[in-house]
């Protein structure tokens, strides 16, 4: 276990399993990594731990690599598959405690929640005015959705309440009963959806397929008083581009739960008011990451006893190993 983790999901690999676990929490260097990998048979870890080709390579007894997230552009699929070790994620049980979140987010940076809070924190508050902290209504506008999966789906839903048009681009188009849904999800080209939303939700996976999908170009397609909510992951952004529009006043906010090179993020983003940051928690409730941290152990123990994993990525690594 390459991370500190929930100690009764901890007991319950115990019932099966030696666990040599990491509860100090260290942060492993990659030879590190390789040195308490080799000789094991499964990995229960999670984004912040690269499971590349060489670790893979150096590895031969591995079996089965089990991440606590549904992303998983930590691990080198490909290679897992060609040397037969099988590879799981948790979908699902976050979809909504994310959907959650990323409407936190765009309440927030919509309506300056944390920027005026800092400043009333300050001892700024001394009187009422008219245009203190005027912000962007959220009902009744149009929220763009990029990535309309899962949890995509599960933030237009979300709208309905709010009164909003909603608008998405994803790799395909949604069949109709799930656009119906989605609170009728209108499906639209990419470059309509960074014109035309209000407010901009990225919900899509990473791939190096889609690394700064959201460069300079992009946000220049984007209203000025547009707000941009990430809680995808970083590199879909990129951030020096970002930074660069909400300092210019290009873009009005920013609401970000990842960042490239994450926890390393770009300081330049603290010296922006129009921004909430915060510090990859979109799926942090407390039964959710429960659940996540159960369904990597479901699928490790699975995995690892003949069973076949609920989530497994790779069913052709069966075959291989
Ligand atoms: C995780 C996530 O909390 O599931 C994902 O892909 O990004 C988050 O839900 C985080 O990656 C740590 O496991």
């Amino acid at each position: 276990m390459t991370r500190a983790i929930f100690p009764d999901v901890i007991d319950a690999l115990s019932q099966h399993f030696d666990v040599e676990s990491n509860q100090d929490d260290r942060i492993f260097s990659s030879d590190e990594l390789i040195a308490k990998a080799a000789g094991k048979d499964g990995i229960f870890t999670t984004p912040s731990e690269r499971i590349g080709a060489d670790v893979i390579a150096a590895c031969p007894t591995l079996k089965a690599i089990c991440n606590m997230a549904v992303g998983y552009n930590n691990i080198d699929v490909a290679a897992a598959t060609q040397a037969g070790i099988i590879v799981t994620n948790t979908p699902d049980v976050l979809n909504e405690t994310t959907a959650d979140f990323a409407w936190a987010l765009l309440l927030a940076t919509a309506r300056r929640v944390t920027e005026s809070e800092h400043w009333l924190r300050a001892g700024n508050w001394n009187k009422w005015r008219y245009d203190t902290f005027l912000g962007a209504d959220v009902h009744g506008a149009t929220l763009g959705i990029l990535g309309m999966g899962r949890i995509g789906q599960a933030i237009a839903r979300r709208a309905a309440g709010f009164n909003m048009r909603v608008i998405y681009h994803n790799r395909s188009r949604l069949a109709p009963e799930l656009e119906a849904r989605a609170n009728h999800a209108q499906y639209v080209g990419k470059d309509e959806l960074l014109r035309s939303a209000d407010h901009l939700v990225l919900a899509l996976p990473y791939s190096p397929q889609v690394h700064h999908t959201v460069g300079a170009a992009e946000l220049a397609l984007m209203k000025p008083t547009a707000t941009l909510v990430n809680i995808a992951r970083g590199g879909i952004v990129d951030d020096a581009a970002l930074i660069a529009a909400l300092r210019a006043k290009r873009l009005a906010a920013a609401g970000l739960d990842v960042f490239e090179n994450e926890p390393a993020f770009d300081p330049a983003f603290l010296t922006l008011s129009n921004v909430v940051l915060t510090p990859h928690i979109a799926s942090a409730s407390e039964p959710t990451r429960r659940a996540m941290a159960q369904c990597a152990a479901a699928n490790l123990i699975a995995a690892l006893t003949g069973g076949s994993p609920p989530n497994i990525l790779n069913p052709d690594a069966i075959n291989k190993g």
